[in-house]
């Protein structure tokens, strides 16, 4: 039988550089592999966990699926679908918090941060998200996960749940686990953290033009001459040198840098425009499938069918295991 992967991202706002290199090439990569069965949804109940506009969520999910197929997710080999549109999700979730206990989801790095970063938003919802995860998870059964480091933690909660799950109820889950990529850390451009959609000034969408991507990459914090202490701006500069340049091109700029002969603006103008070069074809895509709204709502029906089908019959299974059928 073919492994499974599952992965989302939630519908906060536009995808990132950091979500493209920390998720989604992972996501298309094992998309390819003729061993896996790929299940990859838009996570828009999880956007509801901290604060959103209606508006913004209602246009989200649509934009990010089609980022998805822009960067090369095929409706053909993988299940792309939006979360919501299988309510099966929240009935295992429902199923799934009998067996979890509050403290341990108090505990939570993820959740901790959440309740210091949005004080007044401290909901059931957002204690929830890893349940909610683990669902998603599960439901199909999943061995596989691409996703960045910093989801680890649920990633455990999901094992936890599959294997308290097994051993009370007799059900067959596997324990998951994260499928990392090489760009799973993708720096921040103010250096410090990770790029991220609620750091302003963080990061580079995908859609970003050359002037954008430039603007953003020169005000990177650097230092007045080259050759000094790493700080973490020219930190980020190199990583991201290092997935953009070419070896030699990467090497040539570092020894500049070491040699104390490097324009860190030369650097930078070099760097917006490999990044940009990469994201063309994304973008240009991108722009023929916008056009072709049609496309995108059968893609997304049709994705809520075929994974409605799995979803039912591990549902069934744990229902019937549960004492509920
Ligand atoms: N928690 C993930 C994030 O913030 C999004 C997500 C929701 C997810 N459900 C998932 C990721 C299931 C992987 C698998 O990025």
């Amino acid at each position: 039988m073919k492994k499974r992967v599952l992965s989302g991202i939630r519908a906060t706002g536009r995808l990132h550089l950091g979500n493209y290199l920390g998720a989604i090439k992972g996501m298309i990569e094992l998309q390819n592999n003729p061993d896996y069965e790929t299940f990859y949804m838009v996570a828009d109940a999880h956007t509801i966990t901290t604060p959103f506009s209606v508006d913004e969520l209602r246009q989200n999910r649509q934009e990010i699926i089609i980022d998805y197929l822009a960067a090369g997710l095929n409706p053909q080999k993988s299940i792309i679908f939006i979360q919501s549109q299988v309510p099966e999700h929240f009935e295992l979730a429902f199923y799934f918090s009998s067996v979890e206990t509050i403290a341990r989801m108090m505990h939570l790095p993820t959740y901790k941060e959440k309740v210091r970063q949005y004080p007044n938003n401290n909901t059931m919802a957002l204690l929830n998200y890893p349940i909610l995860m683990a669902a998603d998870i599960l439901l199909y059964k999943a061995n596989l996960v691409p996703a960045g480091i910093d989801q680890e933690p649920h990633l455990e909660v999901a094992r936890e749940i599959a294997k308290k799950m097994n051993q009370i109820y007799g059900t067959t889950f596997p324990e998951p686990k994260r499928f990392a990529t090489f760009g799973e850390y993708i720096p921040s451009l103010i250096g410090e953290g990770k790029m991220s959609k609620s750091v302003e000034g963080s990061y580079i969408n995908l859609t970003d033009s050359i002037d954008e991507i430039r603007k953003k990459i020169r005000s990177v914090p650097t230092a007045s001459v080259s050759g000094g202490p790493i700080t973490g701006g020219i930190k980020t500069l190199f990583m991201l040198a290092e997935i953009f340049f070419p070896k030699n091109i990467y090497e040539q700029f570092k020894e500049q840098y070491h040699s104390k002969s490097l324009k860190f603006v030369e650097l930078k103008d070099a760097l917006a425009e490999a990044i940009y070069q990469d994201l063309k074809p994304f973008q240009e895509k991108r722009k023929k499938i916008a056009a072709n709204p049609s496309y995108v709502e059968r893609t997304i029906k049709e994705g809520a069918e075929k994974a409605r089908k799995v979803s039912q019959a591990t549902l069934k299974e744990v229902k019937e295991k549960m004492g509920l059928i």
